[in-house]
């Protein structure tokens, strides 16, 4: 058994992973013991009235200079399409607990201006409402998770904007809904009651919400073949009481969400910055993130206890990277650069949901476009592509495939100061079209790994695959150089039914074996 020798030296600078004799790590891919179905939900979006997220982020209006599709940026919505988007949550977060679905239908110069609340105290015009979400899921072949007002709302509006969707037959709502130009009923997938009503969404005890819960569950109906699964706001970080009160809410729940946004300095008032950072937030960064495996398997050892049939599952419907706001931006709109630190990022947390893929039926990362951990970033008619997109884009195989475990014998680990974690993670899943898919990330941010990975149950003839990675930890990509960090087709050897490949430095490879 080959065992990896790792050498830590300590640093002044408190960063201590640097002379290295990086031995291969073995994995075994257990073909043979093959797992949970990975939902596709896992590879969620979360697109929130926020910033520039909606307006010049995937909406410009029709009437707007930069090319558009009905008033949708075409760049944006042609690359959304790479990524064969499952889902998109909307209209928030925060501002779901706020808004009111009427602001958003009818004729947009009638549209009542409002006041965004929660983030920069901006003016919301309404112009982007129901009809143009459903118009931007059904461009790109996603299913709409609806956010309703529990927080400001009422069991009545939220019953009303589910018929207004749905009704097929003559009601008021229903025509009211043809005469704003749509015939038939949408389809509505998901419905969440609510929004961190622990937070923004109440400031509500989970006893108190529970009720609540059971309440507007109760009057959202729809006719038959179109019912939205219902998902309850959860807790977060480190909670399980969420999740231990709401799983005992007896029927008309299929989902509890949770939320984990990583930080590298895990201090709210100075989280740390997404460029120009030490290497010790690089580590730690990625120890904050792993954290969450910790939380995900204590919320399911809740819900194995409450819903020992397996009917409930975990939505990790906001997660993803937290930085201070750049300098120069409205600090309200959480727009931030994303470097290779966040698709490292963004891969670990998809290999841990992957893992718990039997309860974790969907995650939504924070969020689509120009907010927080966004897939795209624009800049008027500019739009470039972050490293967290092509990671979506690499793990697409990974929807609706079959999780298959892996074993890895002993993982070389990197240290900062008192912070250690792995330096490889590894997922595996066979597509329905019998290959296998495997996502190799390397956290190290100086020293590549081989792999040598050995496949039960499973005859290896060839391995491709591509790898993204980046010169500095935070090489990003810009509107002036979009390129800079862009998946490249990586080899890998077979001998003897083992795969060979060597990871670079601070990367994710995606290997396809068939
Ligand atoms: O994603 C930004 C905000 O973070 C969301 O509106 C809220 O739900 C969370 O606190």
């Amino acid at each position: 058994m080959l065992r990896p020798v790792y050498i830590l030296t300590a640093l002044l600078l408190g960063f201590s992973s640097v002379a290295t004799v990086a031995d291969t790590v073995e994995v075994t891919v257990r073909v043979d013991k093959p797992g949970a179905q990975i939902s596709r939900h896992i590879y969620g979006q979360f697109a929130e009235h926020l910033g520039r997220g909606i307006y010049e982020g995937v909406w410009v209006g029709k009437d707007s200079s930069i090319a558009n599709e009905r008033g949708f940026r075409t760049d944006v919505i042609d690359a959304l399409k790479n990524l064969r988007i499952p889902n998109i949550r909307w209209p928030g977060g925060c501002f779901a607990d706020e808004y009111h679905w009427r602001d958003g239908i009818g004729p947009a110069e009638k549209r009542p201006v409002k006041v965004n609340n929660h983030w920069g105290g901006v003016a919301e015009t309404n112009a982007f409402g129901t009809h143009e979400f459903f118009d931007l899921v059904e461009m790109l072949g996603a299913d709409a998770y609806i956010a309703g007002n529990l927080g400001s709302g009422s069991p009545r509006e939220m019953m009303d904007w589910l018929e207004y969707m749905t009704a097929d037959n003559e009601s008021s709502l229903a025509k009211l809904r043809r005469q704003n130009g749509r015939e038939e009923p949408w389809k509505v997938a998901f419905w969440g009651v609510g929004n961190e009503s622990w937070g923004c969404g109440g400031n509500m005890r989970p006893e108190y919400y529970a009720d609540l819960y059971r309440q507007f569950a109760t009057f959202l109906k729809s006719p038959d073949g179109n019912r939205p699964k219902k998902v309850a706001s959860g807790g977060y970080n480190d909670l399980t009481d969420w999740t231990d009160v709401l799983s005992q809410i007896p029927s008309n729940i299929d989902g509890i969400s949770f939320h984990y946004y990583t930080l590298p300095t895990n201090n709210w008032d100075k989280k740390g910055r997404s460029t120009g950072f030490p290497e010790r937030e690089w580590i730690s960064h990625l120890a904050n993130t792993l954290k969450i495996e910790g939380h995900i398997k204590n919320n399911i050892a809740i819900l194995e206890k409450n819903d020992p049939e397996g009917k409930i599952g975990l939505y990790v419907d906001e997660w993803g990277s937290c930085y201070d706001p750049e300098a120069g931006r409205n600090p309200g709109f959480l727009y931030q650069q994303n470097t290779i630190r966040d698709a490292v990022l963004a891969a670990v947390n998809l290999n841990i949901f992957h893992r718990y893929s039997e309860r974790v039926h969907m995650a939504n990362i924070a969020q689509m476009v120009n907010v927080l951990q966004a897939m795209i970033l624009t800049e008027e008619d500019k739009m470039v592509l972050t490293p967290t997109y092509h990671v979506f884009e690499m793990f697409t195989p990974f929807q609706d495939s079959t999780f298959i475990p892996v074993e890895i014998d002993s993982s070389p680990e990197i240290s900062s100061g008192e912070i250690t974690i792995p330096a490889i993670s590894v997922s595996a899943a066979k597509g329905a079209e019998g290959k296998i898919h495997n996502s190799m990330v390397n956290l190290d941010p100086r020293t590549k790994h081989e792999i040598k990975a050995h496949f039960t149950g499973f005859k290896v003839n060839e391995a491709s695959g591509r790898a993204l990675s980046g010169e500095q930890m935070d090489s990003h990509n810009s509107f002036t150089a979009p390129g800079v960090v862009s998946p490249v087709a990586i080899s890998a050897k077979s001998d003897e039914g083992n795969i060979h490949v060597v990871l670079p430095a601070k990367s994710v490879v995606v290997l396809t074996v068939e």
